[in-house]
């Protein structure tokens, strides 16, 4: 008697997986629309909200309409060497911010910094290694960022994940939550007391991004629970993805209420960039994602367009002042119930204080905390 075993080609399993991820793009599309048919409109026709920006807006206008080129600043842009985070990069190195890259592949650093030099010859990237899902590496990114001596006046943290199958950090954390969460999470408090400074210095308003997603909205109370998030018994690649992206935004409700008690001039705002065809499908093209992205195309952002929104809200003077806010199509906007929940930011930070502080290889982290 024989068994026939049958195995699928790798290449069938990429395709379901490529098939998954547009299905869930075109859900997210339709959510993101779907609250009423005049933010739909909107949306398809570009209309500028009351700030004269929309959904068509390109992250150069942004940046020309905000900012002098005189003006010297300094920002961090993670996840910058491709997406939404490498146009984020260009177009605020053009304008004359000293931009910050911390990758984890610096070869790919490497060669958007010399696209960048070859448009704007005059654009100064520096280029540093950072893992946002080792603790470790956080802490050697930021001692060497630190040990520069300049100035830090914007801190995007862009960088994200999404993995279809459960994998873990080095520091045995799910793999998404490390990387989108609780890497920019460490971040931003190592960076915190430079921003500060920074900003009482020159008397320029500090601005941290936390570019989250539309896809948070899938999330509610009952599927958040932290230990979970850290160590998940049954795995869904799109829950964790929306999960780490609430996350994002509880994040900056947060801390933005701590910052208002210590009076500093330092903004945090968490934005959606739209949707955009960047590297979520990087390792999938072919025939079917070609076609399926053709096909939700129109509802697409082009990547200048997906960067809009965090350089408005990194930049624009109208957004001054404002903090734990909620942006996309580069005007103020609504975000989950779950995501407006003071008690629930608050617990997440406290969680996410005390799991740091206990994982931490000993160096002096201070945290933010107005207690
Ligand atoms: N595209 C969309 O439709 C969309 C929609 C809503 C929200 N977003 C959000 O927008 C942000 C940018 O996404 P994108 O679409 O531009 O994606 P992308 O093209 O895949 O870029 C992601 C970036 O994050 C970096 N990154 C990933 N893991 C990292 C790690 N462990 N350490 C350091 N860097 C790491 C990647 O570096 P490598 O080059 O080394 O991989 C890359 O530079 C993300 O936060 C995403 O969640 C995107």
């Amino acid at each position: 008697m024989y068994f026939t075993i049958y195995i699928w080609p790798s290449s069938i399993i990429a395709s379901i997986l490529v098939c998954k991820a547009i299905i869930i793009i075109i859900i997210i599309i339709i959510i993101s629309l779907v609250p009423s048919m005049k933010a739909t409109l909107k949306y398809l026709a570009g209309i500028r909200g009351p700030n004269g920006y929309g959904s068509k807006t390109t992250a150069e206008q942004v940046v020309e309409d905000s900012m002098s080129p005189s003006l010297k600043l300094t920002a961090i842009v993670t996840g910058a060497t491709s997406g939404i985070g490498a146009e984020t990069a260009r177009v605020l190195a053009k304008r004359g911010v000293r931009v910050v890259i911390p990758a984890r592949n610096l070869r790919k650093a490497e060669k958007l910094k010399e696209s960048i030099e070859k448009e704007s010859p005059e654009a100064e990237i520096i280029i540093s290694e950072i893992d946002l899902s080792s603790f470790a590496s956080i802490q050697r990114f930021c001692s060497e960022f630190l040990s520069l001596g300049l100035p830090l006046h914007i801190l995007i943290n862009n960088a994200g994940k999404y993995s279809p199958k459960l994998e873990f950090s080095e520091d045995k954390i799910e793999l998404t939550f490390a990387t989108n969460y609780l890497g920019h999470f460490l971040l931003t408090e190592m960076l915190l007391g430079k921003i500060v400074d920074t900003a009482s210095e020159t008397g320029i308003e500090g601005r941290i991004v936390n570019v989250s997603s539309v896809i948070h909205t899938w999330v509610n109370t009952r599927n958040f629970s932290f230990t979970k998030l850290l160590n998940p018994k049954s795995y869904n690649g799109a829950r964790a993805y929306a999960q780490s992206k609430v996350a994002n935004i509880l994040h900056a409700k947060e801390l933005s209420r701590q910052l208002k008690a210590r009076k500093a001039n330092v903004t945090i705002n968490a934005v959606h960039p739209g949707i955009v065809k960047t590297g979520i499908v990087r390792d999938y093209r072919g025939f079917i994602t070609d076609s399926l992205y053709f096909m939700a195309s129109k509802l697409l952002k082009s990547t200048s367009q997906g960067a809009a929104t965090t350089c408005y809200v990194a930049l624009s003077p109208k957004v001054g002042g404002l903090s734990g806010k909620y942006f996309a199509d580069c005007n103020e906007s609504h975000c989950s119930d779950l995501a407006n929940e003071e008690i629930e930011a608050r617990k997440l930070w406290e969680q996410t204080r005390a799991l740091i502080q206990r994982r931490l290889v000993p160096q002096n982290v201070e945290f933010s905390a107005a207690k």
